[in-house]
């Protein structure tokens, strides 16, 4: 989402709840949500017809709401539109399951549920343990970019093994995937820039397409045969809905997960003591997954348009209102989380967190991201003498998907 520049003329409360959206929330969002939230855990916005919560119940009941209903890409779409042609794009993007609501999101959901099964997640296990190991071999004794190393290359390989798709093309899977990531949260979104989006998002749909063509003549092992076989009352999926739902997979399998990685692992190295704590646990479970969930919402805000009035936090809104729901701020809330910005990887309740939203668009995926973190954060707690080489570590010019570009690490 592109933010016009902060005005300064305007009330207080717009102009805060504006800076969360701007460029200026890159670096460290953390200090504008608090801004932002000392107007109240939902700040009306009557100048956009929307309302920003930042409170852990508030966005949670929103969150369930049956009047709740995603609208997010009426938003991408009006921002890309007013700035270049993006109707590959939009294609691709229409029928990803995130965009749809009620019967029409239940069945794109249960189809991809019904392939990607809790079995087919926990096999996963072995793999990506054996691939953690691998990477981190190669690169004892000397620094490297633990981002272009190890937190892209491993989500993006898993997603594509189990999809079934070629080794050969994982290079490309990073360039096409970072195109949706930067359409869905990108704040330079020039027009040069959705000329790119635009060329990949037709190479995607071409790739996918003539796979999947392949895949119903000749069924192979993995998801995205599953996919094209898949089948319920109403049908197998489209060739588009499959196309869009695999490319969702692939993106929201990696672009999520590679900054839990790099942000976890920064965030441990700089909190004093709680690498050493990472490294003297028995073994990680997903208490110290979720902590690290919570602490760094991979996810940072998303939003949704109300269908029907609701009332929130004793106030009620029209049909038509734009919820902004900031995830991040949320898993910060102190009413919710004792120390909500300290690390504890013994945090009871962090399993409470909204990193994986809530509700009928609850993370498909969240089974996988936690084994993914699990297997990770436990390999590299191997390494007790982990330590970051940079100073300013750089960041993605995205505030949805925050994360971090480049990290230079020694084991
Ligand atoms: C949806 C977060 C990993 C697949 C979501 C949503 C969030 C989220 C917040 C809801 C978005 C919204 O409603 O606006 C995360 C985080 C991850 C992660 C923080 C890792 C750290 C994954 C993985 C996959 C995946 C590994 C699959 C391989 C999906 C899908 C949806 C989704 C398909 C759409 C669900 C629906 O619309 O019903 N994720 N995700 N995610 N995620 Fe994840």
């Amino acid at each position: 989402m592109t933010s016009p520049e902060v005005q300064p003329e305007l009330r207080p409360a717009l102009v805060d709840v504006q800076a969360v959206y701007s460029r200026a929330a890159l670096r460290d969002p953390y200090p504008l949500y608090e801004r932002a939230r000392s107007h109240g855990e939902v700040v009306p916005i009557p100048e956009w017809n929307a309302v920003a919560i930042f409170g852990h119940e508030e966005v949670s009941a929103v969150l369930r709401s049956p009047a709740a209903l995603s609208g997010q890409l009426m938003a991408v779409e009006a921002n890309a539109a007013a700035q270049g042609q993006v109707s590959e794009a939009m294609q691709l993007l229409r029928p990803m399951m995130l965009f749809h609501n009620g019967p029409s999101h239940a069945r794109l959901r249960g189809l991809v549920s019904a392939a990607f099964t809790p079995r087919v997640v926990a096999e996963q296990e072995e793999l990506v343990r054996g691939l953690v190991r691998e990477i981190l071999t190669a690169h004892q004794g000397a620094p490297f970019d633990l981002v272009d190393k190890l937190a892209v290359p491993l989500p993006v390989a898993v997603i594509a093994g189990m999809l079934g798709l070629s080794k050969d093309d994982e290079q490309q899977f990073r360039i096409w995937t970072q195109s949706v990531a930067e359409l869905l949260g990108g704040i330079d979104t020039t027009p040069e820039l959705l000329a790119r989006i635009e060329a990949d998002a037709r190479e995607m749909r071409s790739y996918f397409r003539s796979l999947a063509d392949d895949l119903r003549a000749k069924p192979q092992p993995g998801l995205l045969s599953a996919l094209a076989a898949a089948e319920d009352e109403e049908g197998r999926l489209s060739s588009d809905e499959l196309l869009a739902n695999a490319v969702l997979l692939l993106a929201a399998g990696h672009e999520t997960t590679s900054n839990l990685i790099g942000r976890g692992v920064l965030a441990l190295l700089q909190q004093e003591g709680a690498w050493a704590e990472l490294a003297a646990l028995p073994e990680l479970g997903n208490t110290q997954a979720d902590e690290l969930l919570r602490f760094t919402s991979p996810v940072q805000l998303t939003g949704r348009v109300l269908g029907a009035p609701l009332e929130i936090a004793g106030q009620s809104y029209t049909a038509g209102t734009h919820t902004m729901l900031l995830l991040a701020a949320a898993n910060r809330d102190s009413r919710t989380f004792a120390d909500p910005d300290r690390i504890d990887l013994t945090r009871a309740n962090a399993g409470r967190h909204l990193a994986f939203a809530s509700g009928p668009h609850y993370c498909l995926g969240a089974s996988l991201a936690r084994l993914e973190t699990r297997v990770v954060f436990g390999e590299l707690a191997r390494y007790p003498q982990m330590r970051v080489l940079e100073d300013k570590p750089q960041y993605r010019p995205n505030i949805v998907l925050r994360g971090l570009s480049k990290l230079m690490v020694e084991l």
